[in-house]
């Protein structure tokens, strides 16, 4: 197996599945933790990851498939998505798809926890990777905080795009539908404003 990236939770391997290429995404023990209590936590993270994936993909997101999970060692395989990561290749079409899958995610009650253009690979389609903070919440304030860190993304590493989070929120609309948008947004006013006061105190 070659290792493709080092992650602070996660090692992400390429490796074949029946002569197909794939990927290997292994939680490595944590030294700092007891054990036992360690190989519980990467156990129940490695199930969760892999239940999230496949709960996006049947609310119409598109993410790798799953070959097999292995909690015992902490292991998904997963299908290789080939393509680059929609940081390298952004532009205001795919901005808008990013804002549908959000929606879509959201429609099923499903935070990504770590929504940035890294986690998307392009090729014909998008494919959103990455389930490894993603959890289960019916609240606008988490929805909120998907669209805060995605707009953050947008005018941080993407600056020179114009016209992104617009594009986000008009695929994000189109799924969601008003209502839901403008709330989602009033509540992203509210996280930016928090962040602004804490930062003068
Ligand atoms: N199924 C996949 N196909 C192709 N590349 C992948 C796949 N899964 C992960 N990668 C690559 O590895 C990187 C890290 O994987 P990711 O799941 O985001 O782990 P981490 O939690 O460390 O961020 C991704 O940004 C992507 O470049
Ligand atoms: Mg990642």
């Amino acid at each position: 197996m070659q290792l493709l990236k080092q992650g602070a939770e996660a090692d992400i391997y390429v490796t074949e599945w029946h002569g197909k290429k794939a990927v290997s995404k292994v939680r490595s023990p944590k030294a700092y933790r007891h054990e036992a209590l360690d190989s519980a936590v990467r156990r129940q993270r490695t199930v969760h990851e892999a239940h999230l994936m496949s709960a996006a993909k049947a609310a119409g997101v598109s993410t790798p498939f799953v070959h097999f999970v292995d909690p015992d060692n902490a292991e998904i395989l997963m299908e290789f998505v080939q393509g680059k990561q929609a940081k390298d290749a952004l532009d205001v079409k795919m901005c808008m798809q990013i804002g549908r899958y959000a929606a879509l995610l959201h429609g099923a009650n499903i935070i990504h926890g770590d929504l940035t253009t890294s986690n998307f690979i392009v090729n014909n389609r998008l494919v959103l990777l990455d389930f490894g903070l993603s959890y289960y919440s019916e609240r606008m304030e988490d929805m909120a905080v998907d669209v805060r860190l995605i707009k953050e993304v947008f005018t941080s590493a993407h600056v020179g795009l114009r016209g992104a989070f617009p594009a986000f929120v008009r695929g994000y609309g189109s799924v969601a539908g008003k209502k839901k948008t403008s709330q989602i947004l009033a509540n992203v006013k509210e996280i930016e404003q928090r962040g602004r006061y804490a930062r003068v105190e």
